[in-house]
């Protein structure tokens, strides 16, 4: 497997943006495959959790960042109904249209997907019920950015709910997990993908780089959301991140 040139940290955010975009395309039509064997098909789960968290109700507006295949939209829909919307966004085209595949043979007709970036989204202010993000946040140039431009498209008193990789609280899990994300997952990964970008190595220098738990509740309370909190999935591997919007 041969890794990108650049450390991706390393990239400005227009590189970074391309690496990105590359690595999306690279992988796209076995995303979902990889996503089921490499997290014991626990992702299911953890997204489940998400579109609970979120508290959807009947004809509510939802907003999915970097919504890739499309399994938080499709959860949404199903929750929200006819009478409510769905929007899917993502920066790479063949993630989704994936996920425009998957929304129309599985019933989220309610649902736009457009192309664009989590950085300067191309929606209106204050829309939406709840904006939630899975696993996208830990790729964005500027995550300050993002996290502003998912306050701004909030209504009042609207939830964020963000699903990210996290650190595992126990020092024998941070081993295990640093083990087989570290050594077997970039392997498995590259393997079933055929991947040559490297995207299964990026992904847990990418976690490893991405701010903790802690961390990313003060970093969402210095953006402006009010009621931030977070809540440990699989012993801290994954985190869920809440808030709100000042009402
Ligand atoms: C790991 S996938 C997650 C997909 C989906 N949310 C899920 O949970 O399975 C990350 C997605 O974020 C998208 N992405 C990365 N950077 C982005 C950006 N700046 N703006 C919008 N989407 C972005 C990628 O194209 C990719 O589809």
């Amino acid at each position: 497997m041969s890794g990108p040139k650049k450390k991706t940290h390393l990239l400005s955010p227009k590189e970074k943006e391309r690496a990105v975009q590359a690595m999306f395309t690279s992988i796209a039509s076995y995303y979902d495959l990889n996503n089921t064997l490499l997290s014991f098909g626990l992702h299911h789960r953890w997204k489940r959790e998400t579109i609970r968290t979120a508290s959807l109700k009947e004809g509510n507006y939802f907003l999915d960042v970097g919504a890739g295949t499309a399994d938080l939209s499709l959860l949404a829909a199903n929750e929200i109904g006819e009478k409510g919307g769905v929007v899917a966004i993502d920066l790479n085209r063949p993630m989704l249209q994936i996920g425009r595949e998957k929304l129309t043979r599985q019933g989220g007709h309610q649902t736009l997907c457009i192309q664009g970036n989590a950085e300067l989204l191309p929606l209106p202010d204050l829309i939406f019920d709840a904006v939630v993000s899975g696993f996208c946040i830990r790729n964005v140039s500027d995550l300050h950015q993002t996290l502003k431009e998912m306050l701004r498209v909030l209504k009042p008193n609207g939830r964020i709910v963000l699903l990210e990789f996290s650190r595992p609280t126990s020092a024998i899990l941070r081993w295990l997990y640093d083990f087989y994300s570290f050594t077997l997952l970039p392997k498995i990964g590259a393997w079933v993908s055929q991947d040559q970008t490297g995207v299964y190595q990026y992904l847990p220098d990418s976690i490893r780089r991405f701010p903790d738990q802690e961390t990313l509740v003060k970093k969402m309370e210095a953006i402006g959301f009010k009621e931030v909190s977070y809540r440990n999935l699989s012993g801290g591997i994954i985190a869920l991140h809440t808030g709100k919007k000042q009402k």
